[in-house]
């Protein structure tokens, strides 16, 4: 398939494409970026390269993915955002990172937003969920500007997360454009 643009107010979402793999190591590299991963070591160039090109495949074979954001109205990688499927509990969360410059600006929101949009709409799914480590106060802040619901406490990727979720027929409710 070929993966989508989506334009937003002030963002472009774009397939993630090998040259990328500069920018978002430096992303990566960024104080605090990784705080709440399960690795916080930013990982080396390779590993960016190959996490770009499962990324693509991710598109390929679910049909919905990962994209790379940048400003409208400027050039440049500012972060990511975007569905993955999680095989060990089957589910597809939705996630967002972006570069220290650009926290603080509603911009993480507007491009969930978006994803979240792409998956109820094109993408055919009923049910999105969040991830986020228990400590990380504002992507939990973000999960809820999304009208996602906390669901619990629970262990993924080898650390404590909270779980938000929302369905298709919330998000269609409660989530303007
Ligand atoms: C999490 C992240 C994506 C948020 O991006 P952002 O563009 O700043 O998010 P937004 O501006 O849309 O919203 C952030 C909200 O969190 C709030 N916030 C910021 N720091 C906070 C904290 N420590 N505790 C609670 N809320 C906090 C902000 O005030 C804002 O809420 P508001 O609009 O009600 O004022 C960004 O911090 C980031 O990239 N972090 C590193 C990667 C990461 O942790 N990703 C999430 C993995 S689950």
């Amino acid at each position: 398939m070929e993966i989508p643009t989506i334009t937003t107010t002030r963002l472009t979402l774009r397939a993630f494409a090998e040259s990328d793999a500069e920018s978002l190591h430096q992303i990566l590299s960024e104080d605090g970026v990784l705080e709440y991963f399960p690795n916080t070591s930013p990982p080396p160039l390779d590993a960016v390269r190959r996490f770009i090109s499962r990324q693509l495949a991710h598109w390929q074979e679910r049909g919905f993915g990962w994209w790379a954001i940048e400003r409208r109205d400027r050039q440049g990688l500012i972060g990511w955002s975007g569905l993955q499927h999680l095989p060990e509990t089957d589910e597809v969360e939705i996630a967002y990172l972006l570069g220290r410059t650009f926290w603080g600006k509603g911009l993480a929101t507007e491009a969930a937003k978006a994803g979240l949009r792409y998956g109820f709409e094109q993408a055919g799914l009923e049910h999105i969920v969040a991830i986020v480590h228990v400590d990380n106060g504002a992507s939990q802040r973000v999960a809820q500007k999304l009208s996602m619901g906390f669901v619990d406490r629970s262990r993924y990727f080898g650390i404590d997360c909270h779980r938000y979720a929302i369905e298709r027929s919330h998000f269609a409710a409660e989530v303007k454009p």
